[in-house]
């Protein structure tokens, strides 16, 4: 028995902002951003959060599916910007959908969050413990973004993505692999509350997101290809069998580098961030959502996804659709 994704949902702000928006708050211009990373516009939330956002596109991958939120098992949500401490993002979400049943927690791997949960709702299926599962990338990145720093604050967006994944017949996922390098941690970090009790205190923090931009890169565009060499190996697969590479969407720059390394046909990496930007853990499940709304993601076909961002943490997984 395979373990197969069956619907997928997404939900993204109402507020569009351009780049021309963003030259009203730092010295940047459209070109530098879409010649840089080739971002156009992103979506902004005005009130929407981690936890809306993740219930509306579980809606959508549920009713994608057809199934109902009271079926779920499993509900993981993988988010580096929760609106609570406690209780869970996950939680609040089972409460807005009603998955009455559902064992409900989060995840933080940052941009490589959302594939580390889908292979966490695969090892929880494969050993029999659950049936079934709702898993989550949902991001607000506008929070914990600087908008006084030009060289990350044009780079990320806010949404969401969800997947509902169970056993099936055929298909399904044929590999994966997962890496960390907490060692590299400093080169994309964000603060979070400072230590303040009666006996300690810790120096002020930056609760912004700081970043190495050119260690990152360097980092994606190394480790991001060996990934999924290394997960294709698993699979028993070669480069040329893959029908398509959906990337965590950082910058076109990194793709580029990635289909370039592996020697693959660069019509093969779909890209939307020119109209969402970097969304964190959001970026694949989106990404995946609107591809089989639009009917490019047939059965039997062959894909890896790959996450890859702070902590470091990066993964791939081979899967047939
Ligand atoms: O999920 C993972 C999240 N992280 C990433 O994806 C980051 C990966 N890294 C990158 O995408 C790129 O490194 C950036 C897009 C962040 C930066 O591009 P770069 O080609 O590495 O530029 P740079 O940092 O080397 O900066 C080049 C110049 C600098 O000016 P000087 O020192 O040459 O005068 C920057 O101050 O570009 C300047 N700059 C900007 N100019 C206009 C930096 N940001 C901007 C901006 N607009 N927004």
């Amino acid at each position: 028995m395979a373990i197969k994704i069956m619907g997928t949902g997404s939900a993204l702000p109402e507020k569009i902002m351009t780049n021309e928006d963003m030259t009203q708050l730092v010295d940047t211009s459209d070109a530098w951003i879409r010649e840089r990373t080739g971002i156009g516009s992103r979506h902004i939330s005005t009130g929407e959060t981690v936890v809306s956002l993740a219930a509306q596109a579980c809606r959508r991958a549920l009713e994608n599916a057809g199934r109902e939120a009271a079926e779920t098992e499993l509900l993981l949500v993988a988010t580096c910007t929760p609106e609570r401490g406690i209780p869970c993002a996950a939680c609040q979400v089972q409460s807005e959908l009603g998955a009455a049943r559902a064992v409900a927690f989060d995840l933080n791997a940052a941009c490589a969050g959302f594939l580390f949960a889908l292979h966490t709702a695969w090892a929880y299926i494969e050993a029999g413990i659950y049936r079934n599962a709702l898993v989550v990338g949902s991001e607000v990145l506008s929070k914990i973004v600087d908008w006084t720093d030009r060289s990350t604050c044009v780079l990320f967006g806010d949404g969401a993505g969800a997947v509902w994944v169970e056993r099936s017949e055929r298909g399904g996922i044929r590999g994966f692999v997962q890496h960390s390098d907490g060692n590299k941690g400093a080169v994309l970090q964000c603060d979070s509350r400072e230590l303040h009790n009666p006996f300690a205190s810790v120096p002020s923090q930056t609760p912004y997101i700081q970043m190495d931009g050119r260690e990152v890169f360097a980092f994606a565009v190394r480790q991001v290809p060996a990934c999924i060499q290394e997960a294709l190996e698993q699979a028993q697969m070669t480069v040329q069998d893959v029908d398509l590479y959906v990337l965590h969407q950082a910058n076109k720059r990194i793709i580029e580098g990635i289909y370039k390394r592996l020697g693959a046909e660069p019509e093969k990496f779909p890209i939307n961030l020119d109209r969402v930007g970097n969304m964190s853990s959001a970026a694949i499940p989106v990404l995946l959502d609107e591809l089989n709304r639009e009917g490019k993601l047939k059965e039997g076909m062959l894909l890896v996804l790959s996450g890859f961002g702070a902590g470091l943490t990066y993964g791939a997984c081979v899967l047939e659709w």
